[in-house]
């Protein structure tokens, strides 16, 4: 039976709809471009990065590289996730016996320690420096590139845009990756300001470096066919409306919508799901999950709890500064900008082109459903 799977990556099996999507990607890395792929969290960029794209290409020939820099916040924390990425390409792509060989030639002044585990005898392998040290940044890139040009290569650097704020790392990137003309690329990342002004603003070093591309809420006719195929097997029915009213309180999150599928084919089996029985669901999940959401709440100071009560009443909100969400958040518009910066750097918030939310939808129908 087909499960709905929801906090985790996806493969193609799995993953509803976005053919178009795959396509323009697939076409823009054979033609070796480079490619920012902006959509909000838990909207399956990973997924597409990590599983659906790279399994286009028909044989291993083409080594993919995928680097997650999520909460990187010093050069260090970058080199640290680059050379483990490095390692796990090498090991996908190369036999183990002849990684060391073959590396040579790219591997310029780096060299790669293995070290044998005794309990299951794989080998790992760390990228070093010649003295056994974690190589600065240029060094590592200049590596990289020089695999890029011995083997066909498709780069993925993940939440590219936490790099943002380290100082010099995008100079350095933008100065190695520029003499990878025919290498493709992909430039994850889902905060859509410092996505632009790594790539759209004149004073960046990535300023028109890649092509953009957004990816948007999955319509609802490739959500049914996903439904359908995940709950018929366990007898149960799910009519248009109750489907778009889920999708509507899951705030079009693709992981949420998942979250509720996997409820239902968990304990609602041989029922028939309309409008009023979704309301329900959604209630019972909220009420097993709402010890969690209590303490994570206690978390936050009086102010900032009014104001992602009032963002969750709203579900989106243009604007954070405007006279309607100083009424409803009782808070001034200095407060809410405060407030707002804050739970975005943190994670709390998500922007998005309909406007701000908070990012977690369940926590926002707790919110919006529950006195707190
Ligand atoms: N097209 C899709 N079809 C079904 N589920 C999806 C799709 N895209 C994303 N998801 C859901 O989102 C979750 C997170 O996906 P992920 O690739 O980690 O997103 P991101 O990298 O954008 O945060 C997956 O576990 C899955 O539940
Ligand atoms: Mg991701």
């Amino acid at each position: 039976m087909k499960l709905f799977h929801y906090n985790t990556v996806v493969g193609r099996e799995d993953f509803a709809d976005r053919e178009s999507d795959i396509q323009f990607l697939s076409q823009k890395i054979k033609k070796g471009r480079k490619v920012v792929l902006y959509a909000p969290r838990r909207y399956g960029k990973t997924s597409l990065a990590q599983n659906i794209l790279p399994s286009g290409f028909k044989s291993k020939k083409t080594a993919c590289f995928y680097v997650d820099f999520m909460d990187c916040s010093n050069l260090e924390s970058v080199c640290q996730r680059l050379v483990e990425a490095y390692a796990i390409t090498l090991r996908n792509h190369f036999k183990a016996a002849s990684i060391l060989s073959i590396a040579k030639s790219f591997l310029k002044g780096l060299s790669v320690a293995t070290t044998p585990d005794p309990m299951t005898g794989e080998i790992s392998f760390e990228i070093v420096t010649r003295r056994g040290e974690l190589p600065k940044l240029s060094e590592i890139l200049s590596s990289i590139c020089s695999l890029c040009l011995e083997k066909s290569s498709l780069l993925v650097f993940d939440e590219f845009q936490d790099i943002y704020t380290i100082p010099e790392a995008l100079s350095v990137f933008r100065s190695h990756l520029q003499a990878l003309k025919n290498t493709p690329m992909l430039f994850l990342g889902s905060k859509r300001k410092l996505l632009t002004s790594i790539f759209s603003s004149q004073k960046s070093p990535f300023f028109s470096f890649a092509d953009e591309h957004a990816l948007h809420a999955i319509p609802h006719k490739d959500w049914k066919t996903f439904f359908y195929e995940r709950l018929s097997p366990v007898k149960t029915k799910i009519t248009d409306e109750a489907l778009m009213l889920l999708c509507e309180e899951a705030l079009d999150v693709p992981n949420t919508i998942c979250e509720f599928g996997a409820f239902i084919q968990d304990y609602y089996r041989e029922a028939i799901v309309d409008t009023s029985k979704i309301k329900l669901i959604l209630s019972d999940l909220i009420d097993r999950k709402s010890e969690s959401y209590r303490y994570q709440l206690s978390l936050l100071s009086a102010s900032e709890t009014l104001f992602c009560k009032a963002l969750a009443h709203n579900g989106f909100t243009k604007e954070l500064n405007g006279r309607a969400f100083s009424q409803l958040s009782k808070l001034g518009p200095s407060s809410s900008s405060r407030i707002a910066k804050k739970l975005y750097h943190a994670g709390v918030v998500e922007e998005e082109s309909r406007g701000f939310r908070l990012s977690n939808p369940v926590l926002s129908l707790f919110l919006k459903n529950r006195v707190y």
